[in-house]
């Protein structure tokens, strides 16, 4: 086939996928812009996106455009060395004028998979594979500000995402002009535009992602995204599905109403009354009672993350968070 056997077709292959990416990297800039600018707005869109199928699809299209990039990645680079055949160390012989990215441009790659990889599991694994297996875990996997929270508390995020970024600054400038050489633009007026258009491009993108680490590292360690009490309304309301499934609608409609400092309280006093050994007895035939439990010690166990130097809140149980069987 043209596209995997002759050399134009995998280089127009690496072009399109690479366009597609640079185009991916802008867009998701401009959305870490939006955490940083209107967070709870943030939310709001990782919430709609969640693991519904439009989001799915093009999840998946990405992982498949990054994965075409890199299997035609390594054919070219095989493709090369084979043609260099014994010459092929004559690498450190080219002349000035060739680019140190063009020379890097797989090392660079990898680079930069190392990153994603980091990367995936820091926000990916823990939001939509998290909703796609459908699991609760104690962060609701939509509060994509609190993912920001944990990943850039850590020391040695900023550090790894900034080689990333690095990385990324030399792979896409390289990249963006080049992917317009492989497909035939070979215009001595042209070429020299597109560097130009590409330096600008990529150094306003990859300095916008240092610009948010920074930013990510400074909120995250003053515990913003944790004790901002929009942000705080925000992730109670995120509860209110998973009430209203476990406990029904009067529950979730408790759970919404009340204000966050009082949702605490009820919490907490339904924990605790749910973890003494006499409802514990009381309850034991209840096949409701395992999954509330679950659902009530998952939820402390937010609010006892979000809790920042503050005490637990005392002991207030409504009616309707006790058991109906009660
Ligand atoms: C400050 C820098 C960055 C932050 C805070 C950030 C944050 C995030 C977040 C919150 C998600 C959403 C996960 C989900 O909903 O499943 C995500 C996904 C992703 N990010 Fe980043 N990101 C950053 C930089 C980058 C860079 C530089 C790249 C590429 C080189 C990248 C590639 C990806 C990819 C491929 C996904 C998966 C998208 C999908 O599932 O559709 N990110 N990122």
């Amino acid at each position: 086939m043209w596209l995997s056997n002759s050399s134009v077709g995998r280089k127009f292959i690496m072009a399109l996928t690479g366009a597609c990416l640079v185009l991916f990297v802008t867009f998701h800039c401009l959305m870490n812009a939006i955490a940083i600018c209107w967070p709870a707005a943030y939310n709001s869109v990782c919430e709609f996106l969640g693991a519904n199928w439009y989001a799915l699809i093009a999840s998946a299209g990405l992982a498949v455009l990054i994965i075409l990039h890199i299997i035609y990645a390594m054919m070219l680079t095989v493709q090369n060395r084979k043609a260099r055949g014994n010459d092929r160390y004559a690498i450190s012989r080219r002349p000035k004028t060739v680019e140190w990215s063009s020379q890097n441009m797989f090392v660079l790659g990898v680079v930069i998979l190392a990153f994603l990889a980091v990367h995936m599991i820091q926000f990916w694994a823990k939001m939509q594979l998290q909703e796609i297996r459908g699991v609760h875990d104690v962060l609701p996997p939509a509060a994509g500000t609190l993912f920001i929270q944990e990943a850039f508390s850590q020391v040695w995020t900023p550090i790894v995402y900034i080689i990333g970024f690095i990385a990324l600054w030399f792979h896409l400038n390289h990249g963006f002009w080049s992917m317009f050489q492989s497909v035939g633009w070979d215009s001595t007026v042209w070429i020299p535009r597109l560097k130009k258009i590409a330096l600008w491009w990529t150094s306003i993108v990859v300095l916008l992602f240092i610009a948010q680490a920074i930013v990510f590292t400074v909120k995250a360690n003053d515990n913003y995204y944790k004790t901002d009490p929009t942000l705080r309304m925000q992730y109670k309301e995120m509860l209110v599905p998973m009430f209203e499934k476990d406990f029904g609608p009067d529950a979730a409609q408790a759970i919404n109403a009340a204000p966050y400092e009082q949702m605490e309280q009820m919490m907490r006093g339904t924990l605790s009354q749910m973890e003494n050994p006499e409802a514990q007895a009381y309850f034991q035939n209840d096949p409701e009672f395992p999954k509330r439990y679950e659902c009530v010690k998952n939820t402390v166990a937010l609010l006892d993350y979000l809790s920042v130097d503050e005490a637990p809140a005392a002991d207030i149980v409504p009616n309707n968070m006790q058991s109906p069987n009660k």
